[in-house]
């Protein structure tokens, strides 16, 4: 086991409500097709203005509260994104800018929907090294200024919000029991943002053909997440040596409840161990694992000695899995 402990957490959620009603006056779709194909109802959307920094600087303030933490006497900020406020600085130093702090290193992870587990193997890492002593692992996304609205294929399954986990030394008693994180790079045109970035700069041409948006081979994205999320999951609880009864809670990453159930099921986790917020934020990316873990701990799912297991899959491909005593 390696001691870490999460001693806060906290969001940042827009407040504007996008129903499935309500996108089904914009595209062809429904709500019945939303619900049964993925489990998602509503989402929240940033209103104009509003960047992935400012979601961040909100989850980091309140997790900061909550572990009776002064954002200064941090020791490192992590943000996990794929929708950076800008190309550079990193959104982690947007972020130092909006909470008012400076001095620690702050840097993003570019890992997708993996992002907040691929940062919180960072933390881990740097805290039980001696490096740092308290770091804030951050997962933020504004999804919805990478979604063609127009395509129904994409823009019903995302949505927007960060969350925020600071990550200490433990008293002995909490750690990550283990992890087991992976990438296939060949697979990255399988789910990518064409434009923008070195390959494809901006253009007249990239931003009438809709490049600067996600574009996504949606099945063969499915089958991969639920090999890559339970196959990943599964190794790091034998590694471990915690089997589906001893878990408590399974937090997974909320992309598509038939994603969730089926690795879930993999698992060997009963139905009733897994936390969703899926139905009513959608795929918020780096965000849904530490919103999910926010609003769990919150409703007093979550407590001290209990055994927690995530799992993720994203963009690159990615994938990520921790089994954490918390
Ligand atoms: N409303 C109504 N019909 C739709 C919609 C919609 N919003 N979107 C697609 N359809 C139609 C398609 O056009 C197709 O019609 P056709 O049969 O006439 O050709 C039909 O529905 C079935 O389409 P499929 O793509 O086969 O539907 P599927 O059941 O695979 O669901 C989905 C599509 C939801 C995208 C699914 O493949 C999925 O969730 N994939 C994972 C994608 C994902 O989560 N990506 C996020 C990033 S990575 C991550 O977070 C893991």
């Amino acid at each position: 086991m390696r001691g870490i402990k999460i001693v806060g957490t906290g969001v940042g959620l827009p407040s504007q409500i996008v129903t499935n009603f309500d996108l089904a006056r914009r595209v062809d779709t429904s709500d019945e097709w939303i619900t049964d194909r993925t489990g998602i109802r509503e989402r929240r959307i940033a209103e104009p203005g509003v960047a992935t920094s400012d979601l961040c600087a909100e989850a980091v303030r309140a997790a900061c509260a909550d572990a009776s933490l002064a954002p200064d006497s941090l020791d490192g900020l992590i943000v996990a994104t794929s929708t950076t406020d800008t190309l550079f600085p990193s959104t982690a130093c947007w972020v130092q800018r909006k909470v008012g702090i400076k001095g620690m290193p702050a840097f993003d992870v570019s890992a997708g929907c993996s992002g907040f587990l691929y940062g919180l193997e960072l933390a881990t890492a740097l805290i039980t090294s001696g490096t740092m002593r308290r770091v804030a692992v951050v997962g933020g996304e504004v999804m919805s200024r990478v979604v063609n609205w127009d395509d129904r294929g994409t823009c019903v399954l995302f949505g927007d919000g960060a969350g925020a986990a600071i990550v200490t030394a433990s008293d002995g008693s909490s750690g990550l029991l283990a992890s087991n994180c992976g990438a296939d790079g060949s697979l990255a045109p399988i789910l990518y943002q064409p434009a923008g970035g070195s390959q494809m700069p901006a253009t007249h041409e990239t931003v009438d053909a809709h490049a600067h948006t996600v574009h996504m081979e949606g099945n063969t994205v499915f089958k991969h997440a639920v090999v890559a999320m339970s196959t990943a999951a599964v190794q790091a609880m034998r590694d471990a040596e915690v089997g589906p009864e001893d878990v408590t809670l399974m937090v997974p990453h909320q992309a598509n409840m038939r994603i969730m159930e089926a690795a879930r099921e993999r698992c060997g986790i009963e139905r009733d161990k897994m936390y969703s917020v899926l139905h009513k934020y959608g795929n918020m990316s780096a965000a849904t694992i530490p919103v999910a873990l926010h609003e769990a701990r919150t409703e007093g799912r979550i407590k001290d000695g209990d055994i927690i297991v995530s799992t993720a899959f994203g963009t690159g491909f990615t994938w990520a899995a921790s089994v954490l005593r918390w």
